[in-house]
This record gives C-alpha cells, structure tokens and sequence, in this order.
C-alpha cells in the first residue's frame, strides 16, 4: 500500500470539488500559486501564475500576497523563500527534490571551489540553498549565456552544476569554464536512437531541446532553450510539428497556445515509455495542493545565515535578467 497516499486520501472530505475548494481556500488564506510548467495539467489549471524557473524567481519577488503555494521543486520553493523572507512559503510535497541538484552536495561543491582560487562561481537555479550561498551568481538557462557573457572574457569561471548545461554555455560563448559534473537524471535519459527514428517519421517536425540534455541530443535541436523559451518559439514558428525533448509537462501549456500545431513527446530510454516526465514534479497533486492551502504546511525555511548568502547570488541574477530584458511574462 502506498502509505502516503493513503494519509493524503484520509485526509480529503469525501465528495468535496477539490478544484472549487482549492480555489475558495486560495481567496480565503490570501495566497498565490504558482506552478512551473512540468505541473501536472490540472495544477497548471488552478495556477495563478506559470512559468519557468526565471519567471517564479522573479515572481516570488514580486508578488503582494503574503502566502505562496509553489508548485514545483523544493529547491524553487527555496529561492522564494530566499527573496522573500517575510512571506510564508510552501511547496506541498518536500519531498519533491531534483536530482540535479541532489548531484552538488554543498560541501563537496566548497571543496571543488576551493582548487580552483581565483575563480567566480556560476550555478545553476537547480541547487540547493547552501550552494547558492558558495557563489557569485546564480543562472536559469532562460539567461545563462548573457549572465556568462557579462564576465570579462579573461575571468576564470566555475559553472555548477548541471555538465550539459555548462558546456552547452562554453561551447557558444567560447569560454573555457570549469563544469561540475552533475546531471538531471530525467534530460540524461533521453533517447537520442528513438528521436532520430521520430524524425524519419515526421520529417516535418522541428526538434526543440532543453540545454539539459546531453550533447548528442543537443545537436540535432532545432531550438535549444529554456522551457520558456522552446514554448515562445513554438507560438512563433511557422513550422506545425514538434518533437519536445524536455520533461512533457511543458507540452500541455504549448497545446493551449497552439491548437492546431502537433507535440510530440521524445522517449526516453526505458522500454514502452513514450514521454519522460519528472517523477519530483509530479509529486505534487491536487489533493496535496488541497491540504496545503488548508493548514498552511509545509513551509519551506532557509535558515538566517545561509539566506543572506544565498540571496545575493540570486538578485544579482534578477538585476542582470531586468537590465537586458530577459524577463518576459
Ligand atoms: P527551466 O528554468 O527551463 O524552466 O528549467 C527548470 C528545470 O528544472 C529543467 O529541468
Ligand atoms: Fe530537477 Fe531534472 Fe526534475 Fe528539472 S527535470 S526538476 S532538473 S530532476
């Protein structure tokens, strides 16, 4: 028996219309949810607010209410609460952890820094608070490459710690940054052999890819962007057919903006699945949503002193995105 979800379950007024009394309890504690687009869709339809990790971050920053139900990662709730120290901060399932950044334990990341002195550290927004106290700037891919571009191309760089990230950045910067070897184990397990097949299959279809993915994948993409960024692109595009290869969650939002265009999903590895998702993001369930807005738990905290390390990284982010204009709702 799955316990958890019987504790859920035991807890969810029979009969009750979850959405309605999501949506009632929403008004009633003054909060606002925001998911980020590999939600399941039917927390994106209770959402307030969608966005990729940039937006949220920005959004945390700015919103009025003192309540926010962020439907995504913790390490998403955790930059809320980061920027937003004052507000209550609850992420419904904490358990919902990113392997990425389960692949850059802080102290092991202070060691790496430390054989490389004199270097500025860039990590990625998939880290946890106590990494993002050890660096100098924080990047989504929504703004990676123009973060890096701002360095004088003669400073030395650490980027944490997403590899296929970081050396997608080197290789259109030209730099010559030294990369974590870490990984988000959904975009690793991407089928480079069932893509190709794909597209001999449709022919007519455009590639769009997360930078998170490995390089073989990278180099048949179309479009390389952030979920954002692949979504603005397939409203844009003139083409009709895509082959999606980022967590589908993103393919529901896209579907919304494009009626009439088609998404194809790209497989992963394992046999007889046709979409990767992220077990982490799907953690997070109407019901779980449901009982979060009604006791206000659980909240996500940051304690004292690594929130005023971390913070600085981070709005350093949002001060370079604001400038060039990288924030679009
Ligand atoms: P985005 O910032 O592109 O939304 O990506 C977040 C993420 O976790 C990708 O796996
Ligand atoms: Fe983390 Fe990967 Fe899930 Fe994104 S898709 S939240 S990087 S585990």
């Amino acid at each position: 028996m799955n316990v958890e979800k019987g504790y859920v379950e035991a807890r969810i007024p029979k009969g009750i219309d979850l959405k309605q009394e999501i949506l009632r309890l929403k008004k009633e504690k003054n909060a606002v949810i925001m998911a980020h687009f590999y939600q399941r869709d039917e927390i994106q339809d209770v959402a307030d607010y969608i966005g990729d990790s940039l937006a949220l971050a920005q959004l945390a920053q700015d919103v009025d209410a003192p309540v926010i139900v962020l439907c995504g990662v913790h390490f998403m709730g955790e930059t809320a609460k980061i920027l937003s120290p004052e507000k209550t901060v609850i992420v419904p399932d904490l358990n919902a952890g990113c392997s990425l950044s389960d692949s850059c334990p802080a102290d092991e990341f202070q060691a790496f820094i430390k054989e490389h002195p004199g270097h500025t550290v860039i990590s990625y927004a998939n880290t946890s608070a106590a990494v993002k106290a050890l660096t100098d700037v924080i990047v989504t891919s929504g703004n990676a490459k123009q973060i890096v571009d701002s360095f004088p191309e003669d400073e030395k760089l650490i980027f944490g710690p997403d590899r296929n990230l970081g050396n997608y950045i080197n290789s259109i910067t030209g730099r010559d940054m030294v990369v974590w070897d870490g990984y988000c184990e959904v975009h690793e397990k991407f089928s480079i052999d069932k893509i190709l097949e794909l597209k001999k299959e449709h022919p007519d279809a455009q590639v769009l890819v997360h930078p998170e993915c490995p390089k073989p994948i990278r180099l048949i993409a179309d479009k390389i962007g952030s979920t954002k960024a692949l979504l603005d692109y397939s409203v844009a595009s003139d083409c009709n057919k895509f082959i999606v290869a980022t967590e589908s969650g993103i393919i529901y939002e896209m579907k919304k903006r494009c009626p009439d265009k088609e998404f194809i999903p790209a497989p992963p590895d394992d046999a007889g699945c046709a979409c990767n998702e992220c077990a982490y993001m799907k953690l997070i369930t109407l019901e779980k949503l449901y009982l979060s807005l009604k006791y206000l738990a659980p909240t996500i905290e940051v304690d004292e002193e690594t929130r005023i390390k971390a913070v600085r990284p981070i709005e350093r982010m949002l001060e370079i995105s604001n400038r060039l204009g990288l924030i679009k709702k």
